[in-house]
């Protein structure tokens, strides 16, 4: 959420609105650019999305030095006054900044009778910069991140300065190098673009950076040694018909090799034994999609581990008084890694002494270097908002890594590993036999997408997924949807039931087919329309045959054409399914 990019270069301006279009999926309410000019800094910002920010910079001339901001807004209204840069009030300063200053109303205080052009925490910092401007940017900087709580990244123009300045708490930030120039930005996969080095600014710290390179300090003042690494250069296209997700939906084959890959080249699990019988319970934290899959994997290896298995949303973990000690594993699922819910309830884990296992997509990111261990799901950049392939890799590398613990704590054998390393090799083919009939999803959607509320069942390994589909389809279709037990449905819900409403059954454990059957009776006789997901049949309920699979792979099967229904019913509705109303990916405000 909101995007950050600065660069040093010929041809800034440019370089920083191709910048701002990637990284659009953190944000896109509204867009703006600072440009440093021999006697003025320019800001040119508009409500909207990047084009429109392209379309009123049209012309503009070039700066060799900019910085850039694409919005997800928190405080203030969507409007243009409230995009970001925000100017100090003499014109010194341009800001830009992701995250909340949770102070900003006694800092406005602080700062007496000026007048703000804006509704945003954000504009405070520029006022204070002017205030206490002392001669010197980089020792003004550090007395006003002296002055703000909460969380950011924060981007700095100085006039007459052919440099930027920067601040890092929580919101993450990168900086990067290339014979071409020097850059800043939220996210390292965009830097990639543009740097050949790159380095994580750490946790409290001041950047700055100008053709000389790259200087970084705490908030003291005390230097830091830049940590410099390659990053991978992604590529970040999307898919022929012009949108990510379905790009993202198709690459899972794919991705789940690499998954399984990423497994077993990164080493395992990596507990010791006497580690891994140390635990009591087992936390498996995550938002959103993370969430689901941390639900599905307790949900599947429950019957493997003499260990309880608790998935916990991590807004909930930082203030939910769960129990934590030295017994306690935790794995923080986020697909980012800087989603700031889990982030901190990484950290809240690491307080009070249990080990933080990071099960992440982006091994340099904030989540990672709060967690002892990383297990990197390799599912590459994923850019529609709402997250895919991320959740299957995730399912993947979450199952085998419980599998291990088993072993290590003698609850599963070495010979069932080795099965499931096994099994786990037919996934990617059972997927790719769903993606051939992406065509009969995209004809049961246009039913979907004339439904009012969708409702989606499942009993035991099978609800995770319906929780999953359901979050799909609410999250780009905006169509009401909501995922239940199947066997719960009868309790309350189907007071709901009437023609206008779609049940979509998942049920991939032929041992509960018929409860399931009986639940899709229920709801037919009441008037709604029932789908089904399963290796089989109901009489009620208009199938989407899937290929029958090991158990404790199927819900990385049966999960995807859930991912299509909601793709191929929001294309029906004309939605913009990689970037949905409201929403941003990589949430790195609490
Ligand atoms: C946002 C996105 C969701 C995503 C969640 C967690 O809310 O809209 O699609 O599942 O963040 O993201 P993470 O990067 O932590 O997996």
């Amino acid at each position: 959420m909101c995007g950050i990019f600065g660069a040093i270069c010929d041809g800034a301006v440019s370089n920083t609105l191709k910048a701002l279009k990637l990284l659009e999926y953190r944000g896109y309410d509204s867009a703006g650019i600072a440009a440093l000019r021999n006697d003025k800094i320019d800001v040119y910002k508009t409500e909207g999305r990047i084009a429109a920010l392209q379309e009123l910079m049209r012309g503009v001339p070039e700066s060799d030095v900019a910085i850039g901001h694409t919005r997800w807004a928190t405080h203030g209204s969507v409007c243009t006054a409230n995009a970001h840069p925000f100017l100090s009030p003499d014109k010194k300063f341009a800001v830009v900044h992701n995250g909340i200053i949770e102070n900003h109303l006694q800092l406005k205080r602080e700062l007496g009778n000026v007048r703000f052009t804006s509704q945003t925490d954000s504009e405070t910092v520029a006022y204070l910069l002017e205030k206490y401007f002392d001669g010197d940017v980089m020792r003004t900087l550090l007395t006003v991140a002296r002055k703000l709580q909460g969380s950011f990244a924060i981007a700095v123009l100085a006039l007459c300065e052919r440099k930027i300045y920067a601040l890092r708490s929580k919101s993450p930030l990168v900086v990067g190098t290339s014979a071409d120039g020097v850059f800043l930005c939220s996210d390292v996969r965009c830097i990639s673009r543009w740097a050949s080095r790159v380095a994580v600014c750490p946790d409290g710290s001041a950047v700055e950076i100008s053709a000389d390179g790259v200087r970084i300090f705490d908030f003291s003042g005390a230097p830091i040694q830049p940590d410099f690494f390659v990053p991978e250069r992604a590529e970040q296209a999307a898919g022929a018909n012009g949108d990510f997700m379905l790009k993202e939906i198709f690459e899972i084959p794919h991705r789940l090799r690499l998954a399984k890959q990423g497994y077993v080249n990164g080493g395992g699990l990596r507990l010791s034994v006497a580690e891994a019988r140390r635990f009591r319970r087992v936390y498996l934290i995550g938002c959103g999609t993370a969430h689901n899959s941390g639900l599905q994997a307790a949900s599947s290896a429950r019957r493997l581990l003499d260990v309880d298995l608790l998935p916990v949303v991590a807004s909930e973990f930082i203030y939910g008084d769960y129990p934590v000690g030295a017994d306690a594993l935790a794995f923080l699922i986020s697909q980012s890694g800087e989603t700031a819910d889990t982030v901190r309830a990484a950290e809240r884990v690491a307080s009070l002494g249990g080990v933080t296992y990071a099960v992440t997509n982006t091994s340099e990111s904030s989540l990672a270097f709060a967690c002892k261990y990383t297990a990197n799901i390799c599912a590459g950049g994923e850019y529609a908002v709402a997250s895919t392939k991320a959740y299957n890799c995730q399912l993947m590398t979450l199952a085998l890594l419980l599998s291990e613990l088993g072993v290590l704590r003698g609850s599963v054998t070495a010979q069932s590993h080795a099965e499931l390393l096994r099994n786990s090799d037919a996934v990617p083919d059972a997927v790719a036999q769903v993606l051939d009939k992406s065509a009969d999803v995209a004809r049961l959607a246009e039913e979907v997408a004339r439904c009012k509320a969708v409702f989606f069942i499942g009993r035991t390994t099978d609800y995770p997924t319906a929780c999953e589909g359901s979050l799909k389809l609410k999250e780009i279709s905006y169509i009401h949807s909501e995922a239940y037990p199947a066997g719960e449905l009868k309790h309350g819900t189907l007071a709901l039931m009437e023609s206008d409403v779609c049940v979509v059954a998942v049920s991939t454990d032929p041992a509960l087919k018929g409860k399931t059957a009986s639940s899709v009776t229920e709801v037919t006789a009441r008037g709604a329309r029932a789908l089904s997901v399963a290796p089989y049949t109901f009489p009620d309920a208009t199938p989407l045959v899937i290929p029958q699979t090991d158990p404790f792979v199927a819900a990385m099967v049966s999960v995807v054409p859930l991912q299509l229904l909601a793709y191929y019913t929001a294309k029906r509705l004309g939605r913009d399914v990689d970037k949905p109303r409201h929403l941003a990916k990589s949430v790195t405000v609490e």
